[in-house]
């Protein structure tokens, strides 16, 4: 079955690297328009928007703080002046700043949280007034609009030495949800992503040499995520294959969050 976005427009935030940028090559052979949000690392993002481009696609790379209102807005105003639209939003920016809790600082709890939790609200937040004031556009796709949070097997999973990563995912969750259940009258589809070890820069250590052994145990498919396993699943959720698919999460996790220390008993 091919799955196609022919039409549509998609805004990936944090598509640098890691999830997001394999999330925006995807959407963009799926045949979506591709916004690539950075940060800090414009290279990147603007390196993959010249590949696209060249491949026949359309994108372009956007730099803005998602945890900064008047970024977020001008993220969004332009992306429509330069697309005509906005059909897809994959509120994908996060980042990890860890510590054990009796030594995090104050800056690395807003840090993480502000980019992670609130940035997904802001963006949410723009998303849905472009989805409002579209409608659902006939014979594109049919949902007014679709948004997927990036979320973390963390969501479910606590995580000592991470409290603030772990609060920003719950939070996530019951943002989602909460969105979902307030807007899905209005044809606006919103669900999560909730990826466990894949393997990226946010997890280097973790997922190398003897860590990435150890971590194995937590993983019972056996085997550390690509991020083309999380890619795959957002076009999915972004096409109207998942339609009737509102307000839940996908775990993409191998296993993960299926409690493997109690497969030899408890
Ligand atoms: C974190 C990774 C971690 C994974 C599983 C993700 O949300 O960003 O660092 O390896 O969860 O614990």
């Amino acid at each position: 079955m091919q799955i196609s976005l022919a039409r549509q427009v998609a805004l990936v935030t944090g598509a640098s690297s890691g999830i997001g940028h394999a999330a925006a090559k995807a959407l963009a052979a799926a045949g979506a328009a591709v916004v690539i949000n950075y940060n800090s690392s414009a290279r990147p993002a603007e390196a993959l928007a010249a590949q696209i481009n060249a491949e026949g696609g359309k994108a372009l790379a956007i730099g803005a703080d998602v945890s900064k209102e008047d970024e977020v807005e001008r993220l969004f105003a332009k992306t429509v002046d330069a697309f005509g639209s906005l059909d897809i939003l994959v509120a994908n920016s996060g980042l990890q700043k860890d510590a054990a809790a009796v030594d995090m600082t104050l800056d690395d709890w807003n840090k993480v949280i502000g980019v992670n939790l609130t940035g997904q609200f802001l963006c949410a937040r723009a998303a849905l007034r472009i989805f409002q004031r579209q409608g659902v556009r006939a014979g594109v796709s049919r949902a007014a609009g679709k948004i997927i949070h990036m979320s973390s097997v963390h969501q479910r999973i606590p995580w000592a030495g991470h409290v603030n990563y772990a609060a920003s995912k719950g939070g996530v969750d019951q943002l989602m949800q909460s969105l979902a259940q307030e807007v899905s009258h209005q044809r606006i589809r919103i669900n999560s992503i909730a990826p466990g070890a894949i393997s990226t820069a946010i997890n280097a250590e973790a997922t190398a040499g003897a860590a990435g052994e150890k971590l194995l145990e937590l993983i019972p498919y056996g085997r550390i995520g690509d991020v083309e396993d999380v890619a795959n699943a957002v076009v999915f959720l972004a096409s109207d294959l998942s339609d009737y698919i509102v307000g839940t999460t996908l775990f993409i996790d191998g296993g993960m969050s299926l409690y493997p220390e109690f497969r030899g008993n408890g």
